[in-house]
């Protein structure tokens, strides 16, 4: 598992090696400021400070941003489009959005500043990934609302790649390109990374003797186990990156190639904290729960103790004196990363309610087929609704609604009235059978 390459290490800049007061000083002076511009500038937050008691003027130590109210993806929801940012919506040059748990989506948005704080984060990622001015870098994240797409593009061109926005999908095109161009350096998921793998095989193509060298995978969790063997079909160094669109996309933490031992934070532009999950108390580094982060830079939406989800623990630095998170290991909520898509169990329940014939009871079944997820959602049926032709009509029905308005394919099965287990408690909705590995 060892780095076949080095990074350029002209490259690096001096923040990423600076010593732990001098980044804890700096964080200090931005962390007061953020939470300044937010009492100032957005009510929803004003309000929320004061519910909790605390003032911009309370913070004055690291540890006492604890005393700050979390947020959560419901507050970006109860503020649903624009009632986060703290700039007029004037200054705000771009939108990026997530589905949310139900209904509405999750808005974010960016000033130009943000869009170079964002580039120069990514161009930083692909550094620590060994990536150099000059490469071709092929982009297969999805181009759009998502932030992968964008967000990876903007950072290649600042660092001076060839950058060529394939976007997700048409594997057979993506090979051809891979090989035509002479791309270097690949940032896709790391789930279609393999489809690509098996495209490679598929055209009788030697992976080991494609041009590419370098593959920066995220968005979705990811094991060594797949590591390993990305790596040894494309004789490539693979590299783990992570971040989310509230935060402000991809490029939040990144991987270094010459260890792979986690994802170094890029701490001068985000303060991580580790809660219990259930009681929201701060763990201290090294012991595992959920991810928090607030933002130190961001103009248009900045973020206070945003609440990931996700589960990790932190670790100190080792390539850099930022702190590094594990690999993600789950999350502590419901939601399921299906080729890439953020989905929530309500987000189908919503849907499935709205076709006539189907009933509140399913499961959802997550299982690969050719590398890929495969989402099917088993549904029972309304008794009095159950006559012949119903059950097929009501499963298309719910297919073409999921598709529509998740962005993602499923399959339905429409079973009997009964037939699928009740819980006594909790509802167990999802049933993941993908094996990572
Ligand atoms: O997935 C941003 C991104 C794009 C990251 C491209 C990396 C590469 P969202 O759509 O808002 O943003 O989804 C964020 O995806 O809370 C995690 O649960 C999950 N996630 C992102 N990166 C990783 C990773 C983008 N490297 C959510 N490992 C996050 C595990 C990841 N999970």
């Amino acid at each position: 598992m060892g780095a076949r390459i080095e990074p350029d290490r002209k490259l690096i800049e001096p923040i990423e090696l600076a010593s732990r007061d001098e980044i804890a000083a700096l964080q200090r002076q931005r962390l007061a400021a953020t939470l300044r511009q937010v009492y100032a500038n957005v009510p929803a937050y004003r309000r929320k400070f004061l519910a909790a008691g605390v003032r911009p003027d309370d913070f004055r130590r690291l540890e006492d941003l604890s005393n700050f109210p979390f947020t959560t993806k419901a507050d970006l929801r109860e503020n649903y489009p624009f009632e986060l940012f703290a700039v007029p919506r004037e200054k705000v040059v771009r939108i990026h959005a997530s589905s949310g748990t139900t209904g509405k989506p999750t808005v974010v948005g960016y000033t130009q500043n943000d869009i170079d704080t964002w580039a120069n984060l990514m161009a930083r990622s692909i550094v620590a990934s060994g990536g150099r001015p000059g490469m071709v870098m092929h982009n297969a994240y999805g181009y759009g609302l998502f932030t992968g797409g964008l967000g990876a593009h903007y950072g290649g061109e600042r660092l001076g790649c060839t950058v060529v926005p394939v976007s997700g999908g048409m594997t057979e095109r993506q090979v051809q390109l891979i090989e035509d161009f002479g791309a270097e350096i690949i940032m896709v998921t790391p789930s279609y990374m393999l489809a690509i793998l098996d495209e490679y095989r598929r055209v009788g193509l030697d992976p080991k003797k494609s041009p590419l060298k370098i593959g920066i995978f995220g968005a979705e969790p990811w094991t060594n186990a797949m590591r390993a063997e990305i790596e040894n079909a494309f004789d490539m160094d693979a590299v783990d990156i992570y971040g989310l669109s509230e935060v402000m996309g991809p490029g939040v933490a990144n991987e270094c190639v010459e260890t792979k031992d986690g994802l170094h934070i890029w701490e001068d532009h985000f303060y991580p904290e580790i809660v219990d999950p259930d009681t929201g108390a701060v763990l201290p580094d090294g012991e595992k729960g959920e991810l928090v982060f607030t933002s130190l830079t961001k103009e248009a939406m900045p973020v206070i103790r945003y609440r990931t989800r996700d589960l990790t623990r932190l670790l100190p630095g080792t390539a850099r004196s930022m702190r590094r998170m594990e690999k993600i290991t789950g999350r502590s909520d419901d939601m399921m990363i299906i080729r890439g898509v953020n989905v929530f169990p309500s987000q189908i329940e919503e849907l499935l309610l709205r076709t006539e014939a189907l009933s509140a009871h399913y499961l959802i079944v997550l299982t690969r087929e050719a590398r890929l997820d495969v989402m099917t959602i088993y549904v029972e049926v309304r008794p009095e609704a159950d006559k012949p032709h119903s059950r097929a009509g009501a499963g298309e029905h719910l297919a073409r609604l999921v598709k529509e308005r998740i962005g993602v394919s499923a399959n339905v099965a429409v079973v009997d009235a009964n037939s699928l287990e009740r819980s006594l408690g909790k509802a167990k909705r999802i049933v993941d059978k993908r094996n990572l590995s």
